[in-house]
């Protein structure tokens, strides 16, 4: 067997009993979810795939989805403009906080809060609700290969519950910092969490944007290479909310987790990773999920700022490694 599948294989042995953490309920349908589902996905941007467990299971993408919404609206409006009504600060707070929009700038801290993410999807452009609904279907479909759907009775129940967001909006057309029908661009936000995904579809995105956008595995170009670096950069300052310190410290590569379970991990020009697993931590990041990246960056040497390596262990992994192709 080759090394890296090796890895993932025992990686998923020592933390399938880890028991640790709750599903997420403040949406009411992300109770329903099995706390056991547990999968491990790598896609390299050379093409090959490593699985382990529960790589096909469906789940709602959540906030994993902001990453590319946010490399949708760069690609709409370019970056200057996304700046004015969306920041790269991290925020330090929880990713549901309203606290600091009331604050001088107005301007939501980043694209990976709630705040800053609602405002992203008020910038995507389209003549009506369904256009922008549809063209941010078709950039999700490029990441993933194949038609991608809402799974409706999650954006209901987010929908029916979404009141904090719901604040959120109403504070930010208050400031100027949305524009046009706030319902209308709340329903879009709860449609792209509620978008369902597999860990294997996620590994394959993350492999897309360690490709500068081009998916290796169908060839698609999902995403102008223009505007990968900064996509990375947000993911790498913010995207593991008030833990993204840490993560950066002891993980040190840029990821986006999401409230249903997943975290998705890009090793730039090498991998796109990805691990499911519903329970969450106190920060809304999966506990099983935060272990398995944790292992693996340290076991292949993957943080970015791990100099004395010379070399990534990865990539000699990957040497001496036969995925899927
Ligand atoms: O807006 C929300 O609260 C959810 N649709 C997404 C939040 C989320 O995934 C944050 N993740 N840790």
């Amino acid at each position: 067997m080759s090394p890296i599948q090796s890895l993932l294989q025992d990686l998923h042995h020592r933390y399938s009993s880890l028991s640790e953490g709750k599903l997420a309920s403040y949406i009411p349908e992300l109770t329903k979810a099995n706390p056991d589902w547990f999968g491990i996905s790598v896609v390299t941007v050379d093409g090959q795939s490593f699985h382990v467990g529960d790589v096909d299971q469906q789940f709602t993408i959540q906030s994993i989805s902001k990453v590319f919404v946010y490399g949708m609206a760069l690609e709409d409006h370019g970056r200057d403009r996304v700046l004015k009504r969306v920041g790269v600060e991290p925020t330090g707070d929880p990713f549901n906080s309203l606290i600091r929009l009331d604050e001088a700038s107005k301007r939501p801290d980043n694209p990976m809060v709630n705040a800053g993410a609602i405002a992203t999807t008020s910038l995507i452009t389209g003549e009506g609700p369904t256009e922008r609904l549809n063209r941010l279907l078709a950039m999700f479909e490029r990441y993933v290969g194949r038609d991608v759907y809402v799974d409706v009775p999650t954006f209901l129940s987010e929908r029916a519950t979404g009141h904090r967001n719901r604040a959120m909006a109403h504070l930010m057309l208050n400031f100027g910092m949305i524009n046009g029908n706030i319902e209308e661009a709340l329903d879009l936000y709860f449609q792209q969490c509620a978008l369902l995904v597999t860990g294997r579809d996620l590994a394959g995105m993350a492999a897309a944007l360690a490709n500068r956008g081009t998916h290796p595995l169908t060839g698609i170009q999902a995403a102008s290479p223009d505007y990968i670096r900064e996509i990375l950069s947000v993911m790498y300052t913010c995207g593991m909310y008030n833990f993204a310190g840490e993560w950066a410290y002891r993980v040190g590569i840029p990821a986006k987790s999401g409230v249903s379970g997943g975290i998705l991990a890009v090793v730039p020009n090498q991998a796109g990773i990805a691990v499911f697993s519903p329970p969450l931590d106190e920060n809304g990041n999966s506990v099983r999920g935060l272990r398995v990246l944790e292992d693996l960056s340290r076991e292949y040497g993957l943080h970015l700022f791990d100099l004395s390596l010379g070399r990534c262990r990865f990539g000699e992994a990957l040497l001496a490694s036969d995925g899927e192709n």
